[in-house]
């Protein structure tokens, strides 16, 4: 079973500071949540984990299965089955939604592997319908005008038709509404396999009552202050953050 491990990273951007000490494992199988207030870094971890060139790593390593990833670019990441569900995914005038998804695919499958078009529109409109997008959004460019919630769906869309083995989902659930939320929960949760690790980053406990994690992290200040269960997230929603900086200030 392949399991993602991320040890003792610490990450700068412009010569500050951003993550420190970062150790977190995710095995295929696993389900870990992080949560944490608004510029703790959450985003910045996934990105880094995906390989996004803005970020130095100044210290620990990223690996799979005991290989480091520190030197491969997004592409090769991906094609070892690292999928980025993005916070804010970025809109590509020029390219359709389809072509880049299919172009993905293709990539990740290598060369030497032959994509069937028919068979892969068949796959791509099946996707699409289960996650209920409009049809015209296929030949749309890649997130040009779409709406937040349509941004969240083609996102769920591309990992459903990559398959990775370690998915990462940034704030999936921000700006849907709520039959949009259990929709795109459900839909993550039923992609739960022994062969998917998945790291959900988010603020709320409703997405987390479809997709429920084993492990539930708390990031405060570029780090991981706490780790634990299901009561972390009711805990978190109650009270808010203030007892997690408190125990952590006090150690
Ligand atoms: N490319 C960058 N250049 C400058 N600063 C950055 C860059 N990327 C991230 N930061 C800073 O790093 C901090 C952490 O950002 P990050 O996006 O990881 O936070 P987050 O925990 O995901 O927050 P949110 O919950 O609001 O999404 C922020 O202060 C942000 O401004
Ligand atoms: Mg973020």
């Amino acid at each position: 079973m392949a399991k993602l491990d991320i040890v003792n990273v610490t990450v700068s951007v412009e010569d500050s500071i951003i993550l420190r000490d970062i150790n977190l494992t995710i095995k295929q199988s696993e389900t870990h949540a992080i949560m944490g207030p608004n510029a703790t870094g959450k985003s910045t971890l996934a990105k880094i984990i995906m390989g996004h060139p803005e970020y130095t790593i100044e210290a620990g390593d990223i690996k799979i299965d005991g290989e480091s990833i520190l030197d491969m670019t997004v592409d090769e990441r991906a094609r070892a089955g690292v999928f980025l569900g993005m916070q804010n995914p970025i809109e590509v005038p020029g390219v359709t939604n389809f072509d880049f998804i299919k172009a993905a695919v293709q990539a990740k499958m290598g060369k030497e592997n032959h994509l069937s078009v028919g068979k892969f529109i068949l796959r791509f409109e099946d996707t699409a319908k289960e996650l209920s997008m409009g049809k015209g959004l296929s030949h749309r460019y890649l997130n040009v005008g779409f709406s937040g919630g349509e941004k969240k769906r083609n996102e769920i869309l591309q990992m459903k038709l990559l398959n990775p083995k370690f998915a990462l989902l940034d704030e999936i659930d921000s700006g849907l509404d709520v039959d949009a939320l259990k929709q795109i929960g459900e839909t993550v949760s039923s992609m739960k396999s022994p062969t998917l690790g998945l790291l959900v980053i988010t603020h709320y406990q409703r997405l987390l009552d479809y997709i429920i994690p084993d492990f539930v992290h708390v990031m405060i200040d570029g780090t991981i202050v706490k780790t634990g269960g299901l009561d972390l997230i009711e805990r978190i929603d109650r009270e808010g953050y203030d007892w997690v900086k408190k125990d952590y200030q006090d150690e």
